[in-house]
């Protein structure tokens, strides 16, 4: 084929994507032709590099009362006015429970080889332990089924912060190591029914969030001496020491699920975790200001990240802790440190910027500018650079061998055009440079295995209600209607091509 002609299968994808509301110049073919200049030949992923997208239950699932699911802390937390911007609930949320078949076809058609979900604890166990609840399982059953016909790979995370309202009322939640067993219990089974079609599980998602914000509130620097701060269900506000109890559970309980789903799923189940680890980017790439860099990440992460990896909590936190520190055993610091065969990070800005300094702890935190850009989160200070650091820091200071970025996107005030497209041009700029920098990662040799976009669709965004679309996806939350973007374009395009475009 000459490179202006289009075969008879370049113009079934063509319509395909036209069908998806992808125009053929955006959508041209299923394969790319060796020779087909130099676009992308420079910036190419790794052979057998995933472009997955992700979500969560909460967030699209809906169905909240349906066969069998019993509350979780989220839908209590939902539907007590004044929690979330609106009032907004995820009731029904994007229905998904009711239109996967449909949702699986639209990622299939954006070019996703791989699939980021989450299961919905209430389902499965309503009461959060005890006896399985067949039909919640089902739902997972035919999802799975759906996504292997369509060619893309199932990634299961097993907590996206959905805990079921009965294990708070029993055991007040993460407060005990009670939940952390229920939890291994939980993912064990999950990992056994699913596991022969379902070879990579994430434990939980994103501990500092849950935990920080759903059991004291936390606040996160945004620039100009500006904080902005986030809370969530179960709404408490704990004191340091109970607090910091339960950020050892939560690390407790990710230890216990790995074990339990080595023991319960197939042989050849990969696990890890997805942690919105926090990031130091190097205000120099010089030696000195990047060994600072891994220096202040390792500290930073020293609650979660760090003693997942390294089976210690460091001197400096608990010094920093000082009575306040957790209490644990050595037995429990083994479980929480059990092998992982990979690392998954939630990545979206970074946290600091550090230079060397002489004094300990080595170096000394920038403050982030007044002026600094943002992205519409109020809370995303935009920095390509840091999806370079984050994999690099996890890489240098912990030898990961397999990495996944498991999200990785922003919110954009996206509206439908007259031509009744989604013309999300900010979300094509950020996708470019972030992926540009995670590009460079990879041919630096950190061993990064994949990519999931954050969100496959436009979603129920915690407590900010339906207003911030993180979407490759347009939802139109009152009709249901889903309209790819000019963004799902742009991923279907570096996903045909493994490579930034
Ligand atoms: C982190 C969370 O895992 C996800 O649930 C959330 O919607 C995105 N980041 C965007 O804030």
């Amino acid at each position: 084929m000459s490179g202006n002609e289009l075969s008879r299968r370049d113009l079934l994808t063509a319509s395909a994507g036209a069908a998806l509301g992808l125009t053929t110049s955006w959508s041209a073919a299923a394969a790319v032709p060796a020779a087909e200049g130099t676009v992308g030949a420079v910036r190419r992923f790794p052979e057998g590099f995933f472009w997955g997208v992700a979500t969560s239950s909460y967030q699209i699932e809906g169905a909240w009362n349906e066969d069998g699911k019993s509350p979780s802390i989220w839908d209590t937390y939902a539907h007590q006015p004044g929690n979330i911007k609106n009032n907004d609930n995820a009731d029904v949320a994007n229905d998904h429970y009711h239109r996967y078949k449909e949702d699986v076809a639209l990622m299939k058609g954006i070019g996703a080889s791989a699939y980021r979900f989450s299961v919905a604890w209430p389902r499965i166990f309503p009461t959060g332990t005890g006896k399985p609840n067949p039909k919640g399982l089902g739902f997972y059953d035919r999802l799975v089924d759906e996504l292997k016909a369509a060619g893309i790979e199932p990634f299961a995370t097993l907590y996206h912060w959905d805990l079921p309202q009965a294990l708070q009322d029993q055991y007040r939640g993460w407060q005990s190591k009670d939940t952390a067993k229920a939890f291994a219990d939980y993912a064990g089974y999950v990992a056994q029914q699913l596991g022969d079609r379902v070879k990579h599980y994430f434990t939980i998602n994103e501990f500092r969030s849950f935990v920080e914000a759903g059991y004291q509130g936390f606040d996160i620097k945004v620039g100009g001496g500006k904080t902005v701060h986030l809370g969530g269900a179960p709404g408490l506000k704990l004191s340091n020491g109970e607090l910091n109890q339960v950020r050892h559970h939560a690390v407790l309980g990710h230890g216990l699920a790995v074990q339990a789903i080595r023991a319960r799923g197939r042989a050849g189940t990969q696990v890890g975790f997805a942690e919105n680890m926090l990031v130091a980017v190097p205000v120099v790439e010089t030696p000195d200001h990047v060994k600072a860099a891994e220096k202040a990440t390792r500290d930073l992460n020293a609650d979660f990240a760090t003693v997942m990896l390294e089976g210690r909590y460091t001197d400096e936190y608990l010094q920093k802790c000082g009575k306040d520190a957790p209490k644990f055993t050595a037995e429990e610091l083994k479980t929480i440190a059990s092998p992982l065969d990979f690392v998954g990070i939630n990545v979206y800005k970074p946290n600091i910027y550090v230079e060397p300094a002489d004094a300990a702890p080595g170096y000394r935190s920038i403050p982030i500018n007044a002026s600094h850009p943002k992205m519409q989160s109020e809370w995303h200070v935009f920095d390509p650079y840091c999806l370079y650091w984050a994999p690099h820091h996890v890489h240098s200071l912990w030898g990961a061998k397999a990495i996944y970025i498991t999200e990785n996107g922003c919110a954009a005030s996206d509206v439908v055009a007259d031509d009744g497209r989604v013309y999300d041009s900010d979300r094509v700029m950020f996708m470019r440079a972030y992926l540009t920098q995670l590009q460079r990662a990879t041919s630096d040799g950190v061993p990064v295995k994949g990519y999931f976009h954050w969100s496959a669709q436009d979603n129920f965004e915690w407590i900010y209600g339906y207003g911030n679309r993180f979407g490759l996806i347009y939802v139109d939350f009152k009709t249901q209607k889903r309209i790819p973007k000019l963004s799902a374009a742009w991923f279907r395009e570096a996903a045909r091509r493994n490579a930034v475009v």
